[in-house]
């Protein structure tokens, strides 16, 4: 028996449990719930209190191994997509790790921005093909409140925190869901979203300015980026499929803002009613964005088995990528 290909077992989410809402931002700045509203689509968000990627991530594992009834000892990969870990080191997929107590993952992070849950699903599908039957956990997981000037209107009023994943098995490639992706990095454009420098100068650094922690983006270059090279993936992506857009049932797409989605729908030609949004509820969640959708239209009973999905990523790096699957 050959296994060569995935299949999505369960999904799951967890977000912290406070909410900040535009009016309470209009309090902190100057920002008003219509200017937010009309820009992003976004209304409220949800902060980390005392919760850490880590903690949200390892909620969403455990709640996938309550799906899927498999026990902690039984998953053999854990991967977590993130731009805000714990730490640098323990990677955030090890704490998840020890937390869950699955003594046989090897586990590991993964930062793509935005594109790590599209990213994500590649490198796990990699390593778990032509392998014998074996589960992996990949979660998307931010708190990217702590990467904010809160100070700063043009970057605070956009992001929020949470984790999604999903449960994947290996499976015959008869039964696998894969059917095509489209990967592209654009490291060149890298400078127009930043976030994290890490490290402070050294007594032998020349240049003593000390790092900055927080978001610094070009809001219109990463829109005119998102919205040029989002389609041209999902085009590249639905060729290697030989499908069209006809074909797809549901555009899972990275939630950075609701104009950048039904711009996308539009050059695509395609009813904005198959590009599902929620970033009203939550803000941009980089990582978590993809998994938090997919799992909310799964539970919902919008995605259901059988119905052929595009997920897209895209942001920091500046990254891109597209995955087309059957649920
Ligand atoms: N409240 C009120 N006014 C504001 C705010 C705010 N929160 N933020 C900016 N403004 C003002 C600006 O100062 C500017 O004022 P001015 O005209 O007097 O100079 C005006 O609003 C317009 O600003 P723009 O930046 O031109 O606004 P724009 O319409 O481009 O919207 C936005 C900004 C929402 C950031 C948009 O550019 C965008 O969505 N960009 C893409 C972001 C994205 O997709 N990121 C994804 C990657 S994220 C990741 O990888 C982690």
């Amino acid at each position: 028996m050959k296994f060569e290909d995935f299949k999505i077992m369960a999904t799951a989410a967890a977000v912290p449990d406070h909410v900040v809402d535009n009016d309470q931002l209009s309090t902190m700045m100057d920002t008003s719930d219509e200017w937010i509203t009309q820009r992003t689509g976004i209304k409220r968000r949800h902060i980390a209190t005392h919760e850490t990627t880590s903690s949200l991530g390892t909620a969403v594992a455990n709640q996938l191994l309550k799906k899927s009834g498999l026990m902690a000892r039984d998953i053999d990969l854990i991967v977590v997509a993130t731009m805000s870990p714990d730490y640098l080191t323990p990677a955030t997929a090890a704490i998840v790790q020890g937390n869950l107590g699955a003594d046989n993952a090897v586990a590991m992070d993964l930062d793509a921005a935005c594109s790590g849950f599209v990213y994500g699903l590649k490198v796990v599908r990699q390593m778990l093909m032509g392998d014998q039957r074996k589960h992996a956990i990949l979660i998307g997981g931010e708190t990217l409140s702590k990467l904010i000037d809160w100070h700063d209107r043009s970057t605070a009023v956009l992001f929020g925190d949470g984790a999604g994943g999903v449960l994947i098995e290996n499976a015959e490639k008869s039964a696998g869901s894969f059917r095509a992706e489209d990967l592209k990095t654009l490291g060149s454009m890298g400078q127009y979203l930043t976030a994290g420098q890490t490290g402070q100068p050294t007594p032998f650094t020349k240049d003593q300015t000390a790092t900055n922690p927080f978001f610094k983006m070009n809001g219109r270059r990463v829109y005119r980026f998102a919205v040029n090279e989002v389609p041209q993936s999902i085009n590249r992506a639905l060729a290697q499929a030989s499908l069209s857009v006809a074909d797809i049932d549901h555009f899972v797409l990275h939630q950075a803002n609701s104009r950048i989605v039904e711009r996308i729908a539009a050059t695509l030609n395609v009813a904005p009613e198959k590009f599902p949004v929620n970033i009203d509820e939550y803000g941009n969640t980089a990582a978590a964005s993809e998994p938090i959708l997919l799992n909310q239209l799964v539970k919902d009973g919008i995605i259901k088995r059988g119905d052929v999905i595009a997920l897209s990523g895209f942001g920091g790096g500046l990254t891109v990528g597209t995955m087309i699957l059957t649920y």
